[in-house]
Parts: structure tokens; sequence; C-alpha cells
């Protein structure tokens, strides 16, 4: 190796000797395409003969050299060394030495992953193929290389029910359903035993793989797939009902139709399905709809878009749900009814333009992107242009130290990091800290993939998780952008009986306005 000297720092343990873990830095030399696991070669070669981890093939083939670097899971022959980096294990397994840990096979239920031939006897002489209409995604899971790096990544390491069997467990149920050889039903029966409807759809999973597999997909469509096979059992009642109330009410909270725009009473907003003409649409969705707390957030989000000069106007009573309550928990016929809707309502009101107050909101309907040139942006994003460009002035000082939690949809999903900061950080007065997992490593909630319906035991702990780590950062707010981890993470600070304050960056920005 050549080139300039960099500081490694690396995690040190030793299982039945050491009593606490301890980290050690060296100094190695850097240089173009020298790798994490070049780095740790040349310690062991230069400076301690001790120190333990594992690799094997260097071309990021094994999966055997995963370890965490700066916080976040991959492949040690894969990642480049740069300067201050820090490498420990990986996250949630048992630490053997150093940075070898017990990847811990979880045991799955090998019978009913036991492949079943089907198919008519083929007569003697001929040879016949079992038709394959999954190849992608068969392909797709077989390229799994067991680094378990995804594991690591699952926020599932952080609770303590182990009922949730992981990503990599669940790629590999997958794997078998896609396999023509196998009965479908089979493996799915022995997903819903491993707790397919746990997941929190976070993304975090597939955001570290290094071999791209997406996991969170490959999860909802065994969860789809559950859905559309009748005898089989194990779709949760709640998550039943809320597809039940998207389709009958255009919501997910059963709150009758007509009580959707009741929260705009009085603010004497445009009614695009009355004729009214504005550039933007503000798609408010369900949650600012109904609950009392957040309809509050819109309303004061009115105020915003109204200070910056916004034309906006609203769907009124008919602003039908976004459809990702629905596309989250599997029920993918509904989220494709959903999807129609929505783009015929784009189509029919001529919107080209659209703002959100939901993450979800926002994604969905980027991923659907309905009409060609179509824009939606999340509020944050608005704000923060509305601060570049200084229509957007915040004056009044505040004295709270605010974390920002970064939603799995807007981050993970939409790779918006710096809005919400930004808009943060034009408040006067206000010092911004960061959590232990934030940015792209950041913590979800518990609160999407359907958690916010599901009453199951590990996901308020996700939140309380969240809420010590905001602690720990020292903070007295914590600002967030979404609705569903402003319920999760008020509810854990009732349950932790904290004085921490949650709070939409809006209702920050207004307060400074
Ligand atoms: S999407 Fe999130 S909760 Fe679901 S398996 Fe992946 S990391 Fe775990
Ligand atoms: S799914 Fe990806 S991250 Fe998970 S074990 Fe397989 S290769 Fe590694
Ligand atoms: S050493 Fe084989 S994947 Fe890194």
């Amino acid at each position: 190796m050549t080139g300039n000297l960099i500081k490694v720092t690396v995690y040190r343990f030793e299982a039945g000797r050491d009593r606490e873990p301890r980290y050690e830095t060296w100094q190695v030399p850097s240089g173009e395409g020298i790798m994490v696991l070049d780095a740790l070669n040349y310690i062991r070669q230069n400076h301690d003969p001790t120190l333990r981890f594992r690799h094997s093939c260097h071309m990021g083939k094994c999966g055997s050299c995963a370890v965490m670097v700066n916080g976040r899971p991959g492949l040690a022959c894969w990642e480049l060394a740069v300067d201050g980096m820090v490498i420990e294990p990986l996250r949630g397994l048992p630490v053997i030495a150093d940075l070898v840990v017990e990847r811990t096979e979880v045991d799955l239920d090998r019978e009913g992953l036991a492949f079943q031939r089907r198919g008519m006897p083929v007569p003697q002489g001929q040879v016949e193929r079992l038709p394959l209409s999954h190849r992608k995604e068969l392909d797709e899971t077989r390229t799994c290389i067991n680094c378990f790096s995804c594991v690591s990544a699952c926020p599932y390491v952080y609770a303590e029910e182990k009922e949730f069997v992981g990503p990599k467990r669940m790629v590999e149920i997958a794997r078998h359903v896609y396999d023509p050889r196998q009965d479908e039903n089979r493996p799915l029966v022995v997903a819903v035993h491993h707790g397919l409807w746990d997941c929190i759809a976070c993304n975090a999973c597939t955001s570290v793989c290094p071999q791209q597999i997406n996991a969170r997909q490959r999860i909802l469509d065994l969860r789809s797939m559950v859905m559309e096979s009748p005898g089989l059992q194990g779709l949760p009642r709640q998550i039943r009902r809320m597809n039940e109330s998207i389709l009958t009410l255009g919501n997910p909270y059963h709150y009758p139709k007509t009580d959707k725009g009741k929260w705009a009473v009085g603010l004497n907003l445009k009614d695009l399905t009355r004729g009214e003409k504005a550039e933007w649409l503000y798609f408010a969705g369900c949650a600012q709809s109904f609950d009392p707390r957040d309809q509050e957030v819109a309303r004061g989000l009115v105020k915003l878009f109204q200070a910056i000069g916004l034309d906006f106007g609203t769907l009124g009573a008919g602003e039908p749900c976004c459809g990702d309550p629905a596309r989250y928990s599997g029920e993918e016929g509904l989220a494709a009814h959903m999807r129609e809707q929505n783009a015929e309502l784009f189509a029919r009101y001529r919107i080209a333009r659209i703002v959100t107050t939901c993450p979800h909101g926002h994604y969905r309907f980027n991923e659907d992107r309905s009409a060609p040139g179509q824009q939606v942006k999340h509020y944050t994003q608005v704000l923060a242009a509305a601060i570049k460009d200084g229509r957007l002035k915040l004056r009044r000082p505040s004295k709270r130290t605010i974390v920002y939690h970064d939603s799995c949809y807007l981050g993970r999903y939409s790779g918006i990091y710096e809005e919400p900061r930004t808009v943060l950080a034009a408040i006067p007065g206000v010092k911004l800290v960061e959590m232990k997992d934030t940015r792209e490593n950041s913590l979800c909630c518990g609160g999407g993939g359907g958690g916010s319906f599901l009453d199951v035991k590990a996901r308020p702990r996700l939140s309380w998780v969240r809420v010590r780590q905001a602690i720990e950062a020292g903070a007295d707010t914590i600002a967030v952008a979404c609705p569903m981890c402003r319920a999760m993470l008020e509810d854990a600070v009732k349950n932790l009986e904290s004085d921490i304050e949650v709070m939409h960056i809006s209702e920050l920005a207004l307060l400074a306005l």
C-alpha cells in the first residue's frame, strides 16, 4: 500500500476474556482503491497480529467479511478505507472475537420448505422442464451471499422480541416460493409462522445489501401472495380491516368519506374539485384529515404556504387515500386500484404539482408518477426552497435543542435528508444535534409497513429506542416530518414518561414565523 496515512479505529473484544469492548486506533497507508479489508490486513501484518476478522474471496462473493463501517453494515472487501473510519462487528450478533461474530442460523421450518415436485408424469423418453414464472425474482434471491448485512441493518436487532426471522431468511423463503419445484403455499405458511407481517418496510435491509437484493419488496411479495391464497391463514385482522376501510371509505381509519375535508372548514381554501384553479395541489393525507393533532399540523402548514405566497388548493372531501398503506401491507390489487383512481383524479383536474404532508403519499405519487412532468414535493422541500429564495423568513428565536428523526420514506426511500435540516437550521437560536442512527442509518419509528395499525410487542420498543437515542443526543425536541413518526414517537414519550417534545418541522417553523 502507498499513499498518505489515515486513522482507522477498530472494535476489540474477546468473548470469555474481556468484560467490556475497547477501541484501538492505528495508522494505515491509504490510496486509491484501498479497501477496509486491506486496512485490516495491514493492521494485522504491521501493528497487531492478534486482530481477528473474517475474509475469504476478496471479491464480494463469499459474504464472510461483512462488518459495520461507520455504523453501517457492508463488505470489508467492497468498502473504501477512509480517514477516521470506525470498524465494528455486525450489529445484533454475538461477538466471538473482535470483528468475528456468531452468524447464528435461525431455525427455519425446514420441513415446510422441502421441495414438492409438481406436474404431470412425463412420457418415457421425454424431458420436460418445469415452467418458470418468476425468473427475475428467483434469480435475485439466488444471489444472496449470506453476508448478514441486512440482518444487522434491520431495526429488529434492537427489539427484544425474536419472532421475526429477519430479511435474510425472508429472502430464503421467497426463493422457495418462486421455485417451480415448490408448492408455493408451504413456504408461505413458513413465512407467516416466522413473522411475515412484523416487517415495518423500513427499507434498511435493501439499502445495505451488497447484492442489491430488494428484501423489503420480496417480503411485500410474500404478503401479497398470502392475501391471494384464500385457504391460507395469517393475514392480521387489523390489516384486513384497514384495507376494507380504504376500499369503502377512502381512508384506512374507518372515518366517513364526508369527513375528509373537515380539517379545512373555515380556512376558505380553493377546492380544485369545484373547478377552482391553483398551481399546486396540497394533498393533506388521511392522518391530517382525521387525527385532531394532525389536523392542527395541516392548518399550520396552510398558514406557512400562505406566508410564502404558494398558490394552492385541495381536493376537499374528494381527496382519496394515497394507497400506500394498501401497497405496504401487500394488498397489491387495492394499491393498483388506488393508483388508477388517483391518476384519473389528477388528470381530471389537470394537477401538475403536488405537495404532501406525509412522506408516504409523497413517495407513492412519485413512484406511481401518473402524468409526465408531474412534480411531487414533500412540504419540507417546499419550505426549504422558500427559505433559500427568501420567501420564508423565520425571525422569532428559539432556545430549543432539536434532533431530527429521518423518516424511512423521506430518507431511505426518497433520499431527502437536507431539506428538513435546512428548515430547522433557519430557526434563529436553535441548536441542532444528531442521533446515533441518523440519515440513511435512521432507525424506523416502528410505524411503517402497517406497524401503526398492528399490535406487535416489538414495535413500541423500536419507538422507545428512538426516543432514548434522542434523549442521549441531548435534545429537548424531536422534529418529525411524518404523521406516523409523530404518533409512534409521541406514544413512546408518554410511555417513557419523558418530557421531550415531538413536533412537526412545520409546527416549529410556524412558531418562528
Ligand atoms: S424492511 Fe426493515 S423491518 Fe423489514 S426486513 Fe428490511 S430492515 Fe427489517
Ligand atoms: S440479502 Fe443481501 S444483505 Fe442480506 S445476507 Fe443476502 S446478500 Fe447479504
Ligand atoms: S472477502 Fe468474500 S465477500 Fe469480502
